[in-house]
């Protein structure tokens, strides 16, 4: 089974709080988004290994860390995981990024797929799933199964907001990938929207409706 982390650092949970209000515009939603998603970078960052490396500072020659190991990839679920992709690329600016484009079927629920383009080498980097909004599971589980399928090994989910059923959901068809999360809300409505949640994220971020 897949661990759950819920990212509650007051930092987020502030950022948060702005970006449920519904009076949040879609200029400030976008630069909460992007802060928030910098923020769950460096959480979802921090069991990267470390390999020591022999530097010269002005001072004198010393041992010291930098990362090593797999190279990294960060896949938003289009639209709204966009939000979340310079957040993630400010601390992380060497990572490559591949778009999977799916949108939820009002009428069955079911995620469709209408983009896909990935690196290469996804086989060889830990990857990072991004979408801020986890409702039933439906579109994560078809990204994640969908990257699965083109070889990749090492994936982790992160949302700004899930619920029980979505979560359950992804632990039950992908053990093996963990959950990072800013709050775990209370349940899916009938509209299968998350509740409180924030609303529909592609929305209030592009300013559609
Ligand atoms: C939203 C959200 C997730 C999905 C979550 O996208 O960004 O991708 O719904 O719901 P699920 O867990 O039930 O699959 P949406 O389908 O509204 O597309 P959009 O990002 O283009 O607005
Ligand atoms: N997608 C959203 O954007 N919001 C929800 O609450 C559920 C799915």
């Amino acid at each position: 089974m897949s661990t759950v982390f819920e990212m509650n650092h007051p930092l987020i949970q502030h950022k948060l709080s702005l970006i449920r209000d519904k009076n949040t515009g879609s200029k400030e939603f976008r630069e909460l988004v992007k802060e928030v998603s910098m923020l769950l970078a460096y959480e979802v960052t921090r069991d990267l290994s470390l390999e020591e490396v022999e530097i010269e500072t002005p001072i004198c020659k010393t041992k010291t860390k930098m990362l090593s190991g797999r190279k990294l990839g960060i896949v938003p679920i289009l639209r709204a995981g966009l939000g979340m992709v310079d957040g993630f690329l400010n601390l992380l600016p060497a990572a490559k990024v591949g778009h999977i484009g799916l949108y939820r079927d009002p009428e069955t629920l079911e995620p469709v797929e209408y983009y896909c383009k990935l690196p290469t080498d996804i086989n060889e980097r830990d990857l990072i799933v991004c979408d801020p909004m986890l409702a039933t599971g439906g579109s994560a589980n078809a990204a994640i199964q969908f990257l699965k399928d083109r070889g990749a090994e090492s994936i982790r989910l992160v949302c700004l907001i899930g619920c029980p059923e979505g979560i359950a959901a992804v632990q039950a068809a992908h053990p093996d990938v963990n959950i990072y999360i800013a709050s775990i809300d209370e349940k899916l409505n009938d509209h299968a929207y998350i509740v409180p949640g924030l609303g529909d994220a592609g929305d209030r971020l592009f300013g559609t409706k």
